[in-house]
């Protein structure tokens, strides 16, 4: 058998993890791989090269994609989902690994019924993949915020100040609020609960009453502020999946504070560090366990699934269920956001 893979969308660390694992995998039983650069840009133009088990040698620990990724949407070309096919069949690929987040593992899905057999691997840092417990890339990214956070603190305290954290996420909370326990945050704000303006100075307030003479805000950046008319976005053009680039939340509370506090403060966006280095030792698990998986699942016959961490186990679950809807921060942990306040 012939396996193709891609790897598209925002990338994070751990991917080059799960292309070692196909290859290496995949090679124990028969498989061949090859790989398609840029995300769906390598099925559309035919840009491929083979993936040996050399290729990915010494691929674990970095971060990134020796792929490339891209967020090239098929469905919003002429003939893109044919072009697709036909490369596929040029290189005599009997099914495909998709490994991305909801944009793209749901082209895979849409592909389906143009006879497309693939397999996704959920990596995304915003963690907003339904039906796995974690997706590949979002405990690498914690790391890094809880980091930051510990760096802020030092800072901060030194300073009295009030420091303000954006992290992304997209119009999931995971990396706030797991970020935010991780590394102490006493303010932390998530797109499922739209926030108020009073509420956040008033915590802040308190804290000061208490004689701490900082205070830290972690916030995601699609966090919805109740005096603002909805997301704050950086850039309001759309890519080919309809969304916009989003930030700048944290300077627009940062600026709604300032009006009111004597303490100065300050705005720090983790953007892009968030997604880049090393994966942590959980995604390389991960990301081996997520490409064997795969693997197996194609030579078992079943496709149109995405590999998923419950509890333990890797199982797969059909595409159509993981990506009804993007998965928000659970209700019962909700609590997390107040406890040390
Ligand atoms: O989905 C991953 C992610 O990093 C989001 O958290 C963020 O909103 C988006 O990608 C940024 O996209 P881009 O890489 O196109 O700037």
């Amino acid at each position: 058998m012939r396996a193709g893979v891609l790897t598209g969308g925002g990338d994070s660390p751990g991917i080059n993890a799960a292309l070692r694992s196909i290859v290496r995998f995949g090679a124990k039983r028969g498989i061949e791989v090859m790989g398609f650069l840029e995300g769906w840009k390598g099925p559309m133009q035919n840009l491929v090269q083979p993936l040996t088990v050399a290729d990915v040698s010494g691929l674990l620990h970095i971060g990134g994609t020796i792929l490339g990724s891209s967020r090239t949407n098929p469905f919003r070309v002429d003939g893109g989902p044919e072009q697709v096919v036909e490369t596929l069949d040029v290189n005599g690929i009997d099914f495909l690994i998709a490994i991305g987040g909801d944009d793209t593992m749901g082209v895979a899905h849409r592909l389906a019924p143009y006879g497309v057999e693939a397999i996704g691997i959920p990596q995304t840092i915003d963690n907003d993949i339904a039906l796995t417990d974690y997706s590949l890339g979002f405990w690498s990214a914690i790391e890094v915020v809880s980091e930051a956070l510990d760096r802020l603190h030092t800072t901060a305290a030194s300073h009295h100040r009030v420091l303000i954290l954006e992290v992304m996420g997209r119009d999931a909370g995971w990396l706030s609020l797991y970020g935010g326990i991780a590394g102490g945050a006493d303010v932390i704000l998530i797109p499922e609960i739209q926030f108020d303006m009073d509420a956040v100075y008033a915590k802040i307030q308190r804290r000061e009453r208490l004689k701490k003479r900082f205070s830290i805000v972690i916030i995601a950046e699609g966090a919805v502020p109740a005096s603002a008319h909805g997301q704050v976005v950086a850039e309001a053009e759309v890519d080919a999946f309809g969304h916009a680039r989003l930030g700048g939340v944290g300077q627009y509370v940062a600026n709604r504070l300032s009006e009111r506090m004597q303490m100065p403060v300050r705005v720090t966006n983790l953007a892009y560090l968030q997604r880049g280095g090393s994966p942590a030792p959980f995604d390389r698990i991960l990301a081996s366990r997520f490409g064997a998986a795969a693997i197996e699942f194609a030579e078992d016959g079943q496709f149109d699934v995405m590999t998923a961490l419950q509890a333990t186990a890797i199982v797969p679950v059909a595409l159509e269920d993981a990506l009804r809807a993007p998965r928000p921060v659970k209700e019962g942990l909700r609590y997390l956001l107040e406890l040390f306040e």
